[in-house]
């Protein structure tokens, strides 16, 4: 496995690859690396022929007050987990490599960004993932690239970027990988509180509860979401941060759930932040 921390070499590699028309997957991480990771590295290794790994802890996309120190950095782990799925390059380069100084431009997707993550994390959080993410595509220049449904409202973010600006990149979007209880993997499990780890679930298990309800034919969203706030709120270490049962195209509230719905949520925990959804509609999926 290729190790590459500098990004004019990256994106010599890149070129190179490219004009022997050789299919470049791509996976952007931020390392801590897990299983939802591995997923995206292992699809992408089944549909290209060369794998590309990005680890960086993007600054950028870190508000202020949040988790950027505290956040997970496991990078001698990182590399043997990639190195055991099959990745054939790891890009790894400085934030002071990616952010120079003097710099004046970001990406901004104005509508998608502003719901969801975008409220309580702040606009500023998805202009930084999708101006990093739009340099990465520039240097690492993929063929696809992989994404999770974890972060659906990224992953619905970067599709509009790549859309609206022109990637020559296919955008791939992978199910949510899931520990045996069911919570999402998520690097920041790692700084759950370990006494705490098992009441990490309440929402989860409250999406599921919704879930139900939609099963048994009851369509009112404002109904469905008073009864899963009420299932988190029962546990009063927990603080929940949004829920919203929104349209999966446009991430608009809805009122009646006539067809599918994305009902996203995140909650605090220990002081670790944590995002979950589920995708349903009157007609399924019942489970995931
Ligand atoms: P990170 O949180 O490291 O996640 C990298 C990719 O892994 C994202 O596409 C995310 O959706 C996916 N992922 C994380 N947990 C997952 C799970 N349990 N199941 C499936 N996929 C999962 O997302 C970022 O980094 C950054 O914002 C990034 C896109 C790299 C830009 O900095």
């Amino acid at each position: 496995m290729e190790i590459i921390e500098d990004i004019g070499r990256m994106r010599a590699r890149a070129e190179e690859l490219m004009v022997r028309r050789v299919d470049r997957g791509f996976v952007p991480t931020m390392g801590a690396l897990h299983e939802g990771h591995l997923s995206l590295a292992r699809r992408s290794g089944g549909e290209n022929a060369v794998t590309i790994m990005s680890v960086f802890v993007n600054p950028a996309q870190f508000m202020p007050g949040e988790d950027y120190d505290s956040y997970p950095r496991t990078w001698k782990k990182d590399l043997e987990l990639a190195e055991g799925i099959g990745v054939d390059i790891v890009f790894h380069p400085t934030a002071e490599q990616m952010y120079p100084p003097r710099r004046q431009t970001t990406v901004q997707v104005h509508e998608l960004a502003k719901r969801l993550c975008g409220i309580s994390r702040g606009l500023g959080h998805f202009i930084g993932v999708a101006t990093v993410v739009a340099k990465l595509f520039n240097i690492v220049a993929p063929t696809r690239a992989y994404f999770g449904q974890k972060d659906a409202q990224q992953a619905l973010v970067i599709q509009r970027m790549a859309l609206d600006l022109n990637f020559p990149v296919k955008i791939v979007v992978c199910p949510i990988i899931r520990a045996d209880d069911g919570l999402a993997l998520s690097s920041r499990n790692r700084n759950i509180p370990a006494g705490l780890r098992p009441r990490a679930l309440a929402l989860r298990e409250g999406l599921s509860l919704g879930r139900e309800m939609i099963r048994n034919r009851n369509y009112d969203a404002q109904s469905v979401f008073n009864a899963i706030c009420e299932h988190i709120l029962r546990d009063d270490a927990i603080e929940l941060d949004y829920l919203h049962l929104v349209s999966p195209e446009t991430l608009e509230d809805v009122e009646r759930i006539d067809d599918l719905v994305l009902i996203a949520g995140a909650i605090k925990i220990g002081g670790v932040r944590l995002i979950d959804n589920i995708l349903v509609g009157p007609d399924g999926p019942w489970d995931d």
